[in-house]
């Protein structure tokens, strides 16, 4: 059965990720939970980037061969997404011999059908960003993506004839029936380029820390095309029929707005030199900045994930990243901005909902869940919000759309909190006469809260177990129990929720 093949970028190895780089596979992940919890089969790869004259220089500064640098540099990344909780199913290394292997398969193959010749070279070279670059790209002499100096290289090198592939690329982004690049404003940015014409690419470099070309002594491959082979190589290109049937064509694949030219023109037309279909969806995502600049730490902006998890926990930092801004646009980062979100929608919106919930229902109750009878219309109106947020949940997901799935959750939350001000269970309890509007009341909070836990699981999944622990429902998050408990059923009367109460989203200090 083909699965759902989702994957992050690769990241180059010269440094430890900032915000940003957390950012992508932070909204990888969240595509895959959700879809393995709604029951259906992902694949979900990430990885790191190890080769180039960007790794080799930054080892040489620090002393170290890069395969040192690389295999610290790829141990930090590993310590990040397990504290983010992040569930990758491979994490390739572009040095793996399984990638290597597959990459020169590669090569091989597009230069006996013709694809690859040998040129020269005479232009311009971006070494912080791999590329390589026209004289009408520059913006004020320096690079456009990065703003550094740009160096002039000279050298024989081997070339992709990706001008061959003119017509179908303009034809994948003119399809009106299929969004290729998504958001659809960049679909229009990339097709405009397309349009002015593909030029061939080299595609080697005279830099020795690369994949070696076969017969050749001083020529490497250039680390893009290295780097994007990953996607095939992981799923074992040429080896593992198998595995690779049941993910290729891959489904999204998630990035920065930065590498977009190289995922949404290059990597397809490789594809199709390849004779192989070319991936579903290509998702640039926007940057999170520093005073309108997109963050970077060879820049000495300072926006550690790690330092944030400490302080906040990941659930934190992941609904952030999540909430902030539409996965498309770009936003200014900053630990203030957190602070408040943890604060109101976090601590305030959602912790309290639950802990004013669950103290009331053992107040009153003796934390045992009621039995519902005659509901009210405020009853009733908060039921049928939950009831449209989860579907409309369902549409906002799949497509990534975290933000509005969030917003329209966080309304929902937000309504709940005011139904509590409305009822005042503590006046109904006063009341003999009240008493059963006070078990509905109660039984429609805890009810809230199980499909909050649940509609949250995605983004948040620690604390979405934490409030099913707390809920006393004992048990895991997975497709068995999200489609068993994603609706607006209520807890079954009679069952006793924990005695057990902490915060919800405690602060470290
Ligand atoms: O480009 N805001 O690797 P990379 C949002 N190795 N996203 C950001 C970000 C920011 N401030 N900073 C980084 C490369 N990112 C290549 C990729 S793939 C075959 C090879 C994210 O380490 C964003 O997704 O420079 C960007 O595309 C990615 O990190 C790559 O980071």
């Amino acid at each position: 059965m083909k699965k759902i093949y989702i994957t992050t970028p690769l990241y180059y190895v010269n440094s430890t990720l900032t915000v940003g780089g957390a950012y992508t596979t932070i909204m990888a992940d969240i595509l895959a939970r959700y879809h393995r919890y709604s029951g259906r089969q992902v694949h979900f790869l990430t990885g790191s980037d190890e080769h180039g004259e960007k790794i080799l220089k930054e080892a040489k500064e620090a002393g170290k061969t890069p395969k040192q640098l690389a295999d610290e540099i790829v141990s930090h990344f590993q310590l990040l997404w397990e504290k983010l909780e992040i569930t990758h199913d491979d994490f390739i290394r572009t040095t793996d011999e399984r990638h290597e292997r597959i990459v020169q398969k590669v090569f091989a193959k597009l230069k006996e059908k013709g694809l690859i010749y040998k040129g020269s070279y005479e232009g311009l070279y971006c070494t912080p960003c791999e590329s390589f670059l026209l004289e009408s790209h520059l913006e004020e002499g320096k690079c456009p993506q990065c703003h550094r100096k740009v160096d002039t290289i000279k050298e024989e090198n081997y070339f992709f004839k990706m001008s061959e592939f003119q017509k179908p690329l303009e034809a994948l982004m003119s399809n009106e029936s299929h969004e290729f690049v998504y958001p659809p404003f960049r679909q229009n940015e990339v097709r405009n380029r397309v349009l002015e014409g593909m030029r061939d690419v080299s595609i080697s470099r005279s830099v020795e820390w690369g994949i070696p070309i076969e017969g050749e002594k001083d020529q490497f491959l250039w680390v893009w095309f290295d780097a994007l082979v990953n996607y095939i190589s992981a799923i074992g290109y040429g080896e593992n029929e198998e595995l690779f049937l049941s993910c290729w064509p891959a489904d999204i694949h998630f990035l920065g707005k930065d590498i977009l030219w190289f995922h949404a023109v290059l990597w397809p037309a490789m594809l199709l030199a390849l004779d192989l279909p070319v991936p579903n969806t290509v998702f640039g995502h926007g940057w999170w900045t520093f005073g309108g600049e997109k963050i970077s730490k060879s820049k000495g902006h300072k926006a550690d994930p790690l330092e944030i998890i400490d302080e906040y926990g990941a659930d934190a930092l992941r609904y952030f990243l999540a909430r902030e801004i539409a996965l498309g646009s770009d936003g200014e980062f900053s630990v203030e901005a957190l602070e408040t979100r943890f604060n109101t929608d976090l601590a305030n919106d959602l912790g309290n909902l639950l802990s004013r919930s669950l103290s009331m229902l053992e107040k009153y109750r003796e934390g045992k869940i009621p039995k519902t009878d005659s509901l009210d219309d405020l009853d009733k109106e908060v039921i049928q919000l939950i009831e449209k947020t989860i579907e409309s949940y369902h549409q906002q997901m799949p497509k990534a759309d975290y933000f509005n799935a969030l917003k329209q959750i966080w309304l929902a939350v937000q309504r709940v909190n005011k139904y509590i001000e409305e009822k005042m269970p503590w006046k109904l309890a006063k009341d003999p006469e009240k008493s059963q509007e006070l078990d509905n009341t109660l039984a429609i909070l805890c009810g809230s809260l199980k499909t909050f836990a649940y509609l949250v699981a995605p983004v948040m999944p620690q604390s979405a177990q934490k409030m099913l622990d707390q809920l006393g429902l004992d048990q895991k998050i997975d497709f068995d129990s999200f489609s068993e408990y994603l609706n607006i059923s209520f807890l079954p009367e009679g069952h006793t929720v924990s005695k057990e109460r902490f915060p919800l989203f405690p602060k470290s200090n």
